[in-house]
């Protein structure tokens, strides 16, 4: 059985290899999704030890909650998944906005509670901050529903570090979210030392830069989804990025797991980073995924990686 770490302070434990559910009925995020595959992802993650599952309001919307939620029901072993969720984001007829004020997040929370047909979620993320709303007291409206009993803990998502400090004012925020991959490492400046010394555990998201950093796209790669909008998908970047991923294909070769499993290694060695959260969009990518938990990463392999992509 995999060894579970827990996560920050909480008293949560988890596999370190969790699923991010962004492709479960996130028909605004990708086309031509199937639903019933969808659930055949979350299935697969949980039949293959996967503990942990990371979804949002946003993702559908709604949609991969729900789906979330019937497949938790046929399946009846609530207590053994993590559920991870997020809201922030209200809509006003056509548009989104953010909103962090008390009474909306804590109507975000009964509306995921009744999406995911449970009555605790174990990790609920503010997802977005808002302009307005003071980042201490959006928490305090986590904090009541915490000591309720409709939360085990308490996380925030893209906050900047003055806002994760506000956030953080009484010691209430237990996971930051934020995107954090071999290209994107903005994170190692500010958050994730704050992260480390605050007992706060970093979720990184868009751990495989989207695809990228899995080694199996080149030049003439064409995409169709949120990518085609990714500056790092786009020109010369692109090409960079590609050459990059070349080099750590050298080291890749040597070891007898597939260059994703060695990049989601990689995080794992980073101070403050408890878990992972890959998205997958077939089975076969999240039993490959799970294949992390071999990997045996050198000091000399952990400098190397460090090094290509610096
Ligand atoms: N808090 C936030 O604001 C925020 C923002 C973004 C994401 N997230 C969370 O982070 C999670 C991960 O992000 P993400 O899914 O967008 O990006 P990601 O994990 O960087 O990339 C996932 C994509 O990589 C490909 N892939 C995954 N495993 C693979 C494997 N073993 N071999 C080859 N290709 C593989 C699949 O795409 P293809 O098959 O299409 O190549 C998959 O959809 C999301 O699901 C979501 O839960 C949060």
């Amino acid at each position: 059985m995999t060894k579970k770490v827990q996560i920050g302070k909480t008293d949560l434990y988890a596999n370190p290899i969790g699923f991010g559910a962004n492709a479960v009925g996130g028909h605004n995020l990708y086309p031509n999704l199937d639903e019933e595959v969808g659930k055949d992802l979350v299935r697969t993650a949980l039949d293959k030890g996967i503990t942990l599952l990371d979804t949002a309001f946003i993702y559908g919307p709604k949609r991969s909650e729900e789906l979330i939620g019937e497949v938790l029901q046929e399946r009846g072993n609530r207590s053994d998944v993590i559920i991870a969720t997020k809201g922030a984001h209200k809509f006003v007829g056509d548009d989104t906005v953010l909103d962090n004020s008390p009474s909306f997040l804590k109507q975000c929370v009964e509306d995921s509670l009744q999406r995911l047909q449970t009555d605790y979620i174990d990790l609920f993320y503010i997802h977005f901050p808002d302009e307005d709303t003071p980042k201490d007291e959006a928490v305090g409206a986590l904090k009541e529903l915490k000591d309720q009993g409709k939360i085990r803990s308490i996380g925030v998502s893209n906050f900047s570090l003055e806002q994760l400090k506000e956030a953080n004012k009484d010691g209430y925020v237990d996971v930051y979210q934020g995107e954090y991959n071999l290209f994107q490492r903005d994170a190692e400046k500010e958050l994730l030392p704050y992260a480390a010394e605050n007992g706060i555990s970093f979720v990184p998201y868009f751990p495989l830069a989207a695809g990228l950093l899995a080694g199996k796209y080149d030049k003439n790669t064409k995409f169709n989804d949120l990518r085609a909008d990714m500056p790092l998908f786009q020109g010369e970047k692109f090409q960079e990025s590609l050459a990059k991923v070349e080099k750590l294909r050298e080291i890749v070769d040597k070891k007898p797991q597939d260059m994703a499993n060695v990049v989601l290694a990689w995080y794992l060695t980073r101070d403050a980073i408890d878990l992972v959260i890959p998205g997958a969009k077939k089975p076969a990518q999240i039993e490959s995924n799970l294949q992390t938990l071999n990997v045996e990463l050198s000091s000399q392999e952990i400098k190397a990686i460090d090094e290509i992509f610096s």
